[in-house]
């Protein structure tokens, strides 16, 4: 069967922008500069940035188009295309596909949330809400958590959840070039320029009541440096972790999109532009919306809870509080959540495409069947999150799926690429049909450090987050049962994943003597 091709370079480039592009450029960078030094987190965050994030998306883009010349989609046929005679290399390609599929059924659910917000504005007891403590109460009768004045059951986030997840499929269904890339050619310049709205309403915020509690000294708030804050190894791996979310890189995802490229497209521009595309939405775009109005309405002291309290409080909570109180601020809180919706949407169709890609190259299944499956069993997965919000399962899921696969993953594609496959034929491969060609250092980067970086995080990780997370450290009584049904549940995708690698490898036998 032939496979899909993309239409244009330009979609290419803005469908992995938009996969890259998400609630992490405008919720989670900010805070996480706040809590990890202000300005100093620049360092560790773009020392990540070129040493990990680059040249794992140039990586992603050169073995996924390598792997789509053979047919393959996703990371077992791409890892296994890479490896020939290691029979055993697919299996870790596995983990390409799972971490998506994990992703995306708690992705989908926040991502109908801000569906629903964006109509909200419109509501009259919504627009009636002036305190922290009644927008709380909204947030949490809409998911269901409470029964109160607002709403009495889960059902309009059900509605919402259907809504959003029926819109994913049908983006995915009608392919690769009718359906991701014509979606993100409008929603990507659609986002940029609300962004951009928001930004300028931003800072020409006045409080007149504290001329001090001004954007631009908010501004100096998330950038002053403090660089004591680099002695701390959490500030380092908050900042690699960021790079690694923010850029989609480890997921799986941007190896499929570059699967559907041919053998003369250019990879390393093409990845750099929408590695760039994604740090301007982040460090320009994003660090100039949330912390400067939360600055100018909250003060000095009063930001410190704020960004404490975290991604969510702010976009759900905060950013709605300040802009209400605007002029014209429910045209300013439908942009917002549209805004917001925007980017999740585009980065959740790139989560569906590694299992369809995997279901239509390796068991030959059409779009509709693929598509069919796929939402079939995410629809009744994302149940989880739907259903068990409240009972930790979200944070299993993310940390699993959204967190520690990823290392893992980008750990192991590196090593693959420039050590297995070996970095001579590593770096023609990643040359040809290119429109730059990188500086000689990068070899030496992707060969030596980019490997080495992982690893320490790898370990490092594994030693802080993963190892508590397996025993269960700070799980509460009340939400055990359920996070241990979630893990059981994780294991069964993950083995259910590697039998239908095995059956799709016997039915063909090898596949890679063209
Ligand atoms: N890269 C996506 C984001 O930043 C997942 O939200």
């Amino acid at each position: 069967m032939e496979r899909e091709r993309w239409g244009s370079r330009l979609g290419v480039i803005l469908a992995v922008a938009g996969s890259a592009v998400g609630l992490g450029n405008f919720l989670r960078f900010p805070v996480q500069a706040v809590r990890n030094g202000g300005g100093a987190f620049m360092i560790p965050y773009f020392i990540s940035l070129f040493l990990l994030g680059i040249p794992l998306m140039w990586i992603e883009w050169t073995i996924g188009r390598f792997g789509g010349g053979f047919g393959h989609g996703t990371a077992p046929g791409i890892f296994q295309s890479l490896w020939r005679k290691n029979k055993f290399i697919k299996y870790f390609g596995v983990i390409g596909i799972f971490g998506p599929i994990v992703i995306f059924i708690y992705y989908t659910y926040i991502e109908s949330w801000l569906l629903a917000y964006t109509f909200f504005p419109l509501r009259s007891d919504f627009s009636q809400i002036s305190t922290k403590d009644q927008m709380i109460a909204f947030l949490q009768g809409y998911q269901g958590v409470v029964k109160n004045e607002y709403f009495l059951s889960i059902l309009p986030a059900y509605l919402f959840f259907i809504i959003t997840f029926a819109l994913n499929l049908t983006v995915v269904y009608y392919g690769i070039k009718r359906g991701i890339e014509r979606v993100c050619k409008i929603a990507m310049p659609t986002l940029f320029i609300f962004a951009l709205i928001l930004v300028i309403r931003v800072l020409t915020l006045k409080n007149e009541a504290n001329p001090d509690w001004s954007p631009l000294n908010g501004l100096g708030f998330l950038w002053n440096p403090d660089f004591s804050s680099l002695k701390d190894a959490k500030v380092w791996l908050s900042a690699a972790g960021q790079i690694f979310f923010t850029l989609s890189v480890g997921i799986g995802v941007i190896l499929t999109y570059a699967s559907y490229l041919t053998k003369e497209d250019d990879v390393l521009l093409s990845g750099l532009t929408s590695a760039s595309t994604n740090e301007f939405a982040e460090v320009i775009l994003g660090g100039s919306i949330v912390i400067p109005a939360a600055f100018v309405f909250f003060g000095p002291s009063g930001i410190k809870e704020v960004a404490d309290q975290g991604a969510f409080n702010l976009g759900f909570i905060t950013m709605p509080l300040i802009l209400k109180s605007l002029p014209f601020g429910k045209l300013f809180e439908i942009l917002w959540f549209f805004l917001l919706f925007l980017a999740g949407l585009t980065s959740s169709i790139s989560l569906c495409q590694p299992a369809i890609a995997f279901l239509e190259d390796e068991f030959n299944l059409s779009k509709k069947g693929s598509v069919l499956i796929f939402g079939i069993v995410c629809f009744l997965l994302s149940h989880l999150s739907v259903l068990f919000l409240s009972k930790g399962v979200v944070d299993e899921l993310d940390f699993w799926g959204g967190t520690f696969a990823l290392v893992v993953f980008a750990t192991v594609e590196t090593i693959l690429f420039s050590w297995v496959f070996g970095i001579e034929k590593a770096w023609e491969e990643m040359h040809s049909g290119s429109d730059i060609t990188l500086p000689k250092f990068y070899k030496f980067i992707i060969k030596y450090i980019t490997p080495l970086f992982l690893i320490c995080i790898l370990l490092f990780w594994t030693v802080q987050y993963a190892i508590p997370t397996f025993l269960l450290r700070g799980i509460s009584q009340g939400n055990l049962p359920f996070v241990l049904m979630t893990r059981i549940i994780l294991i069964i995708i993950f083995i259910a994943l590697c039998i239908l690698v095995k059956i799709s490898w016997s039915k063909k036998g090898e596949r890679f003597e063209t």
